[in-house]
């Protein structure tokens, strides 16, 4: 009896390891070793990310999908799941790490996680203008955050930058123009110690919300206000539950494309190279579609009839940047001086 049942659990091991070996084939987990590919039997790419499919990620995404196709044959193809239908912001990490999915494009900001120098892009007036933000995305500073040993460690690998573009403030109190305006209310921020640290300097409090439950915080009343950038405020319909919008363009909102490191090398070299091309591609889309999908986002919102748009006049801008000066003093160290000043040197 002790043999048979011995004997039927070697047999369903052996079926268990044969089942799992077979599921890492051509879309699954890397195996560790090179995958075939075929049209018949294509690599897949699974492709998660938060925003819209009409988003300036979204519309990148689904061009690097078509170009991924094109560009193998169909050898490889890539499943794009948009508006964290497969992964939302608190898991999105997690699956990318455990070869759940293989490619994820977020906010640079939540990679806070697992180096919280990526909240550079939080530092409050640190980019001037479109210019410099693609001057640095070219820089060896921003190569040497994508090739870190926090990613690697991770078995993670940062492939590109994709831009959005500059954050604005809304709420639903009444017009924000200086920074005694924002005593009192509550925002909505993407993660980390440094949007926290922005709102705290300004008088008001925060609390970390995910980008697919933000558009419901904001209408229950959880928060008062959010900041964001035209674009993902537009096609998150934030102008049917926000009443003032504050032209501020006091930080950045910018995306990172990162894969799963065994599985973008267990690729077979030529199709490798073929999806690389197809993601410079899509990086050169996300690029040029940032700032006219972000023009024509601003105008939906103007002409929503929903939103009063507060302008601000340069020295209130000052006024703002002198409040947030204490987020330099808090963070230096841990953004590191040699990263902030490495972007502003790129003026
Ligand atoms: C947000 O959470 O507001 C953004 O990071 C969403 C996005 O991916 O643009």
């Amino acid at each position: 009896m002790r043999k048979l049942v011995i004997a039927s659990l070697i047999a369903l091991l052996a079926i268990f390891t044969a089942a799992c070996s077979g599921s890492s084939g051509s879309s699954g987990k890397s195996s560790g070793s090179e995958k075939e590919a075929s049209k018949d039997k294509p690599i897949v790419i699974k492709f998660s990310h938060v925003t819209s499919i009409d988003s300036v990620k979204g519309k990148a995404a689904e061009r690097f999908k078509e170009l991924v196709e094109e560009k193998t044959g169909g050898k490889a193809k890539v499943e794009v799941y948009p508006s964290s239908q497969l992964y939302g912001d608190n898991d999105e990490l997690d699956a990318l790490t455990s070869g759940n999915v293989h490619m994820i494009a977020p906010s640079v900001t939540k990679m806070v996680k697992l180096d919280p120098r990526w909240q550079y892009v939080d530092m409050p007036y640190l980019f001037e203008d479109q210019e410099h933000v693609h001057k640095f995305f070219e820089s060896d500073v921003a190569k040497s955050l994508l090739n870190s040993e926090q990613l690697a460690s991770n078995d993670i690998m940062g492939l590109a930058f994709w831009e959005n573009g500059f954050k604005h403030f809304t709420n639903n109190k009444h017009p924000l123009k200086k920074p005694e305006d924002f005593k009192g209310l509550k925002f909505r921020a993407q993660a980390g110690k440094v949007l926290e640290a922005q709102f705290q300097a300004l008088g008001a409090g925060s609390a970390t919300i995910a980008f697919g439950e933000t558009y419901a915080a904001l209408q229950q009343g959880t928060v008062d206000g959010q900041e964001n950038t035209f674009n993902n405020m537009d096609t998150q319909k934030y102008q049917e539950v926000q009443k003032y919008l504050t032209l501020s363009e006091h930080g950045r909102l910018d995306y990172a494309i990162f894969v799963n490191k065994s599985f973008w090398e267990s690729m077979p070299e030529e199709i490798r190279t073929q999806v690389e091309e197809a993601l410079k591609e899509a990086t050169d889309l996300a690029w040029e579609l940032a700032a006219e999908e972000n023009e024509a986002s601003f105008e939906n919102l103007k002409n929503s009839g929903k939103m009063e748009v507060i302008e601000l006049t340069d020295e209130e801008k000052n006024a703002l940047k002198e409040a947030l000066q204490p987020v330099y003093d808090e963070f230096e160290d841990v953004i590191t001086k040699d990263l902030i000043e490495g972007i502003r040197s790129l003026k």
